[in-house]
């Protein structure tokens, strides 16, 4: 499996999707990529928020190697799913998709949380601490869940 987690920065949410995706997939032995994109190119080079930082090393996860980078073609082709923090970047994804087969393969991280009401992961951008700790949260569950989904349908 080849995952891409976007947002629209690529320094607050998808930093933590990355982290966290790979933190368990390690913790399960599986053999995956991981990467993480932006749609936008405002923080291209920079480093994760430092408020993801800190949050997510409040964990032991370490983000400080991040730089942002922004979405891209080849992206698409290469990753075997596309999944988008909220419903902005699942807007802004489908219109650079050029194929169907790119199409197809692009998703909202909280399609895979069964009975998640609001399909979007909040923005914690110019928010404080405790809006970081709530995205962690809600991602750390969400990256379960989509780990749960690609484990389970390899095995059919
Ligand atoms: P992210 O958060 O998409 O989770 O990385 C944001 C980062 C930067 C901006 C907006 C959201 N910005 O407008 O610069």
């Amino acid at each position: 499996m080849k995952i891409l987690v976007v947002c629209l920065g690529n320094i607050c949410r998808s930093p933590l999707a990355k982290g966290l995706l790979l933190s368990k997939i390690k913790e399960r032995k599986l053999d995956w990529v991981v990467d993480s994109a932006g749609t936008g190119s405002y923080h291209v080079g920079q480093p994760p928020h430092p408020k993801s930082q800190a949050v997510a090393l409040e964990h032991g996860i370490d983000l400080s190697n991040d730089r942002a980078v922004q979405l891209d073609q080849w992206m698409l082709d290469q990753y075997d799913c596309i999944i988008a923090m909220d419903s902005y970047n699942y807007h802004d994804i489908i219109r650079l998709c050029q194929t169907d087969q790119q199409r197809n393969k692009v998703y909202r991280f909280l399609d895979f949380v069964a009975g998640a009401e609001d399909k979007n992961v909040p923005d914690p951008y110019g928010l404080g601490v405790q809006h970081f700790k709530n995205v962690f949260k809600i991602i750390d569950e969400g990256c379960t869940c989509l780990i749960n989904f690609y484990q389970n349908q390899q095995k059919i």
